[in-house]
């Protein structure tokens, strides 16, 4: 039966994650670890000797700079690169440039969990007395998008589901479907939303999914846009277990 490709990597570590502080569309840099993660992802891409003809970033740098990455060491830099706003990891609203650990102090950890997991809780909204408002609203990398109107304050995951959906049903699905091999890399909650599409995972069951930074997986797609069989980790299994299971655990109190 007739199948298709496509891989996904959340970025590298970046220097917010290090820190643990949340991050959203605050517009953090790899950390030195995110770097050695990046290019391991191009490692594995290569040895799993997948080739791609479009590659899908979002506007941050962290995402943009693995794929450059990734790109590099399988030999593949000149391929065309679109990138949106569309695929930017969730806005983490008022929560933004606080440490996780210290929140679910002062909040209590269930509290933290809702804000980080939860399917239509948002976050706190990002006022305009906030520290880093003037320079995510501002910043001209917007310039083309998202509108005024549409430019969040805070997101849920399923808001986050509502503007990164439309850009997979109109973008990148009609690519997979003329038969282009597709990398896309991008944020552990926008990519959250592409996978609970399509494995269709109930709004409570996607609470306990933690995707790990810098390993990519791949999806084999049929005709339908249904997944083959579960999404397959370049990375071994412990690995990828253990990282999952960090990321859970930022949101403890300690
Ligand atoms: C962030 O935006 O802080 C993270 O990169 C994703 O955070 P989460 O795992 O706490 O949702």
């Amino acid at each position: 039966c007739e199948k298709f490709t496509v891989v996904m990597v959340r970025h590298g570590e970046s220097e917010w994650n290090q820190q643990n502080l949340f991050c959203g569309w605050y517009d953090a840099q790899l950390s030195e670890k995110g770097r050695k993660e990046a290019s391991a992802a191009g490692k594995a891409i290569k040895d799993a000797k997948l080739r791609f003809d479009v590659a899908h970033t979002s506007l941050l740098t962290r995402a943009q700079d693995t794929l450059q990455s990734i790109l590099e060491v399988t030999g593949q830099k000149d391929i065309c690169i679109q990138k949106t706003w569309r695929l930017n990891e969730r806005h983490y609203g008022g929560l933004t440039g606080l440490n996780k650990s210290e929140t679910a102090k002062k909040y209590g950890e269930e509290k933290v969990k809702i804000w980080r997991r939860s399917f239509d809780t948002p976050p706190p909204p990002m006022e305009q007395d906030h520290k880093y408002y003037e320079c995510i609203v501002k910043d001209p990398r917007y310039c083309d998008g998202p509108k005024p109107d549409e430019f969040p304050k805070s997101e849920s995951l399923k808001l986050t589901i509502e503007r990164t959906l439309p850009y997979w049903n109109d973008v990148i699905v009609p690519q997979i479907r003329q038969g282009r091999k597709l990398i896309i890399a991008a944020h552990g909650n926008s990519l959250r939303g592409i996978v609970k599409h399509l494995d269709q995972i109930s709004n409570e069951a996607i609470m306990e999914l933690n995707l790990p930074t810098g390993i990519p997986f791949v999806y084999e797609l049929d005709k339908c846009m249904l997944p083959l069989a579960p999404m397959k980790f370049l990375g071994d299994p412990e690995t990828v277990k253990k990282a999952m299971e960090s990321v859970a655990k930022q949101g403890k109190a300690k």
